[in-house]
């Protein structure tokens, strides 16, 4: 499938009505709300996947990106953010992923939130904030574990879940920067692939 992923925009508006997916509000949200909140309220940005393929393009699935700040203490369950300090802990949200129900099944589920990663990635590693986790909120028990076969945490019970993974470990593998010497530094700062 020739897919490319572009930032939302008013040339897309043609191609909203058409997206199918179970989730009433994802399908809402991409025609009522996206591009209000990627270019007016300045909210969240959307991404999404144009399918060009079968001639007419389509747009098979998107994804929104926004910042987020986790509560220390709700952070409890993963043991390697243990000794942040009490403060709430920045990081990106995956705010929505939806793929259109016509080609769900095909990867491109795996594509986008290895997208929506990697911008976060580039963004932890080369932008000019720091923040440590990509964040996620599922939305019922299949989102749950739809995000954990990515390697996503649950930090509660119930829904919506709200879900997360420690960027540093992609960051700098296992590996602890050194930050002893100006010049020093972890060889290893290649983003390490998921899955
Ligand atoms: C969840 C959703 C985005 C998955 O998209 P998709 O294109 O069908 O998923 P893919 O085909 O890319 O699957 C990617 C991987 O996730 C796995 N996977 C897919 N759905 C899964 C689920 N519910 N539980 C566990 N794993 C799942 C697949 O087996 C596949 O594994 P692999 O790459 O290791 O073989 C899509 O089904 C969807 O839009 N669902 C409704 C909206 C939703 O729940 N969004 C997420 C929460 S907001």
């Amino acid at each position: 499938m020739p897919l490319r992923i572009e930032p939302l925009d008013r040339s897309h508006r043609p191609l909203l009505a058409d997206f199918q997916n179970p989730c009433p509000g994802l399908v809402d949200y991409l025609r009522r709300y996206a591009l209000r909140h990627a270019e007016k309220d300045l909210l969240a940005r959307t991404y999404v996947a144009i399918d060009s393929g079968t001639g007419m393009p389509r747009l098979a699935g998107y994804f929104s990106l926004t910042t987020v700040s986790v509560e220390r203490g709700s952070l409890a369950p993963l043991p390697d953010l243990n000794r942040l300090p009490r403060f709430p802990i920045p990081g990106i949200l995956l705010a929505r992923l939806a793929v259109d129900t016509r080609i769900r099944g095909q990867g491109l589920g795996r594509y986008l939130f290895e997208e929506a990663l990697g911008l976060t990635l580039q963004l932890a590693q080369n932008g000019p904030v720091a923040f440590r986790l990509f964040v996620t909120d599922a939305l019922d028990a299949e989102a749950q574990s739809f995000y954990a076969h990515f390697g996503c945490a649950p930090l509660s019970e119930g829904f919506p879940c709200r879900m997360v993974l420690d960027l540093r470990p992609l960051l700098w593998g296992q590996t602890e920067p050194d930050t002893r010497t100006a010049a020093g530094g972890s060889d290893d700062s290649s983003i390490q692939p998921i899955g």
